[in-house]
């Protein structure tokens, strides 16, 4: 199977904002969500960690220092603590171009309070990051996509980690699965392996050429390279045939398309 096949065919490029819009919003934030949303993306990308007590969150790092007012590990870190903390004015200070006051005092997010905003309004690519940190957390995720009734087109589930993804293929056979690699092998071998369990792969771009694109293709696997903001790569990957960009600037390959 493909993810969605009908609405999703593998020649179509689509729009994947990284972390939500996160050029002009704090990422993995719902403002970034609603942003990518307005700019009509076709998938938002975030990442998940899980706090001490054990609730999924909205957070690229395992640490809360880079992009909130806080400090220590998430899994340190009770949700209580966690909610207190602004995760916006990094932002501001950061990328004063786009800073917004409504940024300011900008909640981590729990994956549930994503779902409840935007259900089945917008698709999701869901990173599991470091899985090996938090023993069971892909079977939390299934509870929470089965307790939101997200359906199988409306999410992909992606990671680094190739035991995780054989986890959950090995529970839920219908959720479509995106391995992630850092240095992707050249060879056909490891794209043989990936699609036992994956439908797509997201590529380090700095990492592939247009043959690697054709090779994923010719497994029909679909492939999403990470993370494209300039200009110029932008292009190379349309050109190459790539069916994802991963960017911050929804609006700017919407624009090429
Ligand atoms: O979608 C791929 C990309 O998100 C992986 O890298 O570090 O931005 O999560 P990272
Ligand atoms: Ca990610």
């Amino acid at each position: 199977y493909s993810v969605n096949k009908a609405k999703l065919p593998i020649e179509d490029t689509y729009v994947v904002a990284h972390r939500g819009a996160s050029g002009y919003a704090p990422e993995n934030t719902l403002e970034a969500f609603a942003l990518a949303k307005k700019m009509e993306a076709d998938f938002i990308e975030l990442d998940i960690q899980r706090t001490k007590d054990g609730t999924l969150i909205v957070l690229h790092d395992k640490l809360v220092d880079r992009t909130t007012n806080g400090e220590g590990k998430v899994k340190d870190l009770s949700l209580h603590d966690i909610q207190q903390l602004d995760a916006g004015s990094w932002f501001n200070e950061k990328y004063p171009k786009y800073a917004k006051k409504e940024y300011v005092g900008a909640k981590v997010p729990t994956l549930e309070q994503v779902f409840e905003t935007f259900g089945n309004s917008i698709q999701y690519i869901i990173e599991l990051k470091s899985p090996h940190l938090y023993p069971k957390m892909e079977m939390e995720l299934l509870n929470l996509l089965e307790k939101y009734q997200i359906e199988d087109d409306h999410i992909i589930i992606q990671s680094f980690d190739e035991k995780c993804l054989v986890n959950i293929h090995k529970q839920n056979a219908n959720i479509p699965l995106f391995q992630l690699l850092k240095r992707p092998n050249t060879d056909e071998q490891q794209l043989k392996l990936i699609k036992k369990y994956a439908v797509g792969v997201g590529p380090n771009f700095k990492r592939i050429n247009e043959d690697y694109v054709r090779k994923a293709k010719s497994f029909q696997l679909y492939i999403h390279p990470y993370t494209l903001n300039d200009e110029f790569e932008i292009e190379t990957a349309l050109n190459w045939g790539v069916s994802g960009i991963i960017t911050n600037y929804p609006d700017k390959v919407k624009r090429k398309l």
